[in-house]
């Protein structure tokens, strides 16, 4: 059974696990804490970008010779695999470690394996410390690995009455400009934002992730993905602009037989194959509702503007829902106050795989 040290150490390894959020992409996030011998913290260790050292080798050579015999407190199983960097595994064995405490195995047919080479090697290995924090600070690459596609994030500005556009079609702007911050924020963090061509026609968005104030272009931009299946999309798009990688999704590439529309599964596999792990799902109504009505979203995040419109489109369309049994259920998971709005994340209670 795991020590208060080792349930501790666990903490602070999801922690530094956080720090690699929105650039280890397609690799996950993970943390690792090394205690020495007598139970004190000797090194500490996160996977910080994709190529880059793992959680466990930043930790050792920070520990040095206090490693052996010590424990190894990490987030997800050590690797297995010889890829970029030599197997995990191999190297805390060699290292003359004790004992590896594991949040979450590998669900990666490639890398996992790590906690039988430990144990062959004479190393004492436990795991589901902490999981259920592990598993959440994780979601999207876990998921995106056991699904084979992208964890689908739908996020949508309405006012308090469920509008996402007055009756004359404006929607700019729904909510605040802190909110606004937020989404963009959000955006730097995951690999593809998803739009329908509705949206690129109606408001013309750039889909970039950059700081509102001053136009600059975060570091890492976001593959923009606009969902098309005829081709609409104006050659002078604002998403066609240089600033970011795009991808206008047709149905010629992405139709099944005798269908006129993109395949959604399809495109999400495709996605998955281009190594997207999290897709943020900007809209608009109607795209939302194909992809909820088809089992697709993982999360929804709704930020509610404190006004009214009474007449305007919907935040939702066509999601495949008729009658009140039918509805898609949510729980809500967290509501904040972005400046002067509410933002909800909900999660879906069934996702299809
Ligand atoms: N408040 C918000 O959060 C928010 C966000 C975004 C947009 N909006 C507003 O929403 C409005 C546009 O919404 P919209 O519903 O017309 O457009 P949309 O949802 O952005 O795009 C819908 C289009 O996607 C295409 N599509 C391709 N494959 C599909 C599939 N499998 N299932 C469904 N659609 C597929 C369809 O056109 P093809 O068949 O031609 O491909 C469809 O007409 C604008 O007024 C915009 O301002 C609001």
């Amino acid at each position: 059974m795991a020590s208060q040290a080792e349930i501790a150490a666990m903490g602070r390894a999801v922690e530094l696990a956080a720090r690699g959020l929105g650039t280890t992409s397609p690799n996950p996030v993970v943390g690792c804490v090394i205690l020495d011998a007598e139970g004190r913290v000797a090194g500490e260790g996160f996977h910080a970008y994709a190529g880059g050292p793992h959680a466990e080798i930043v930790a050792l050579a920070q520990a040095g010779e206090r490693a052996r015999s010590g424990t190894v407190v990490v987030t997800l199983e050590p690797c297995d695999h010889h890829g970029k960097t030599g197997p995990c595994s191999v190297a805390l064995a060699g290292a003359g470690v004790a004992r590896v405490v594991i949040g979450v195995t590998d669900p990666h047919t490639h890398a996992a394996g790590g906690v039988d080479t430990l144990r062959t090697a004479g190393v004492d290995v436990e795991v589901g410390v902490r999981a259920p924090e592990v598993e959440a600070g994780n979601i999207a690459w876990l998921t995106a690995v056991r699904r084979h596609r992208p964890y689908l994030t739908w996020k949508y500005a309405a006012t308090l009455d469920g509008r996402s556009a007055a009756a004359d079609g404006t929607s700019m702007w729904i909510t605040s400009e802190a909110a606004r911050m937020d989404v963009h924020a959000h955006r730097s963090t995951v690999d593809a934002v998803i739009v329908g061509v509705g949206t690129v026609l109606a408001d013309n968005p750039q889909l970039t992730a950059r700081n509102l104030r001053d136009g600059s272009l975060a570091i890492r931009q976001p593959l923009r993905v606009v969902v098309d299946s005829e081709g609409r999309t104006p050659p002078d798009a604002r998403v066609r602009d240089g600033a970011a990688p795009t991808w206008v999704a047709t149905a010629a590439e992405l139709g099944g037989a005798g269908e006129t529309q993109v395949d959604l599964r399809w495109l999400l596999a495709r996605l998955y194959e281009r190594d997207v792990r999290a897709a943020l799902l900007e809209g608009g109504p109607r795209l939302a509702g194909a992809f909820l009505a088809a089992g697709l979203v993982d999360k929804v995040v709704g930020y509610l503007a404190p006004r009214l419109l009474g007449a305007g489109s919907a935040a939702l369309v066509d999601a495949g829902v008729g009658t009140i049994a039918d509805a898609i259920e949510l729980e809500f998971v967290d509501v904040t106050r972005v400046g002067p709005d509410l933002r909800v994340i909900a999660l879906p209670r069934k996702v299809e795989s």
